[in-house]
């Protein structure tokens, strides 16, 4: 039996392989590139399991890989769920997802104040909790003001997930500069009872690209 400090470390280790090897460039779901840890979208499929959202709100799509996993586990669970998946580019973005049939796409910053109407209005459209997920311009001024916009459509019980405070040294790309870790720290300072973390749910698969942003909000 090994004690929890090896354990500890190994998964540490294990993360830095994953990361530094640009494991997670490679993933791909359904054929689209989805930049993620496969074990966090293993928990992300739990949680939305669990959740049971009408709606699923993606702050980054890309190529849209991570908005056509949520779409189709989504709908394998509530088949009335819609997924908003916001990024100021398109470009990218793969036929798969394009023409799946619940991706709603939001050409605008994740950071827009006119998200807030939109989000509540779809709120109202498709009944029930909402997944978050931040992972989009993962600077610390970005992701603050990320969190700020979710102040004003999150209810309790929502799920918010924000991804990348791995990064910066948690323990991946040390001097990457402050990002989501110090920007979850600042709100929670400012913030305290907003939302409570779900460490049971970050620590289940031993490394995590989201470090203390398991949120669910109070
Ligand atoms: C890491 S990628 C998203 C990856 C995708 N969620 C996945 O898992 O495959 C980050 C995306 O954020 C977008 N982005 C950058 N700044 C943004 C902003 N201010 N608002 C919204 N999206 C932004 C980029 O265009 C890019 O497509």
């Amino acid at each position: 039996m090994q004690d929890k400090q090896s354990d500890g470390q190994i998964c540490e280790d294990y993360h830095r392989w994953y990361y530094d090897n640009k494991v997670w460039q490679g993933v791909e779901y359904l054929g689209v590139p989805c930049y993620k840890s496969v074990a966090d979208m293993w928990n992300y499929q739990e949680i939305l399991q669990q959740l049971k959202p009408g709606l699923i709100v993606e702050f980054g799509t890309r190529f849209g890989g991570s908005a056509l996993f949520f779409s189709v586990t989504g709908r394998a669970i509530r088949d009335d769920v819609k997924v908003l998946s916001v990024d100021i580019c398109h470009a990218d973005v793969y036929p798969a997802a394009l023409m799946d049939p619940a991706i709603i796409l939001a050409t605008c910053s994740s950071a827009e104040p006119g998200l807030i109407a939109r989000i509540q209005k779809m709120r109202e459209q498709c009944p029930g909790p909402v997944f978050f997920i931040l992972d989009s311009d993962h600077s610390k001024a970005h992701v603050l003001a990320e969190l700020a916009l979710l102040r004003e459509v999150t209810r309790s019980g929502d799920y918010v997930v924000v991804e990348d405070g791995n990064i910066n040294g948690n323990p991946v790309l040390p001097g990457w500069g402050e990002g989501p870790w110090e920007a979850l720290a600042e709100y929670q300072a400012e913030y305290p009872d907003d939302y409570s973390q779900d460490k049971d749910r970050e620590a289940k698969f031993g490394f995590s690209f989201a470090p203390n942003g398991f949120l669910i909000r109070n």
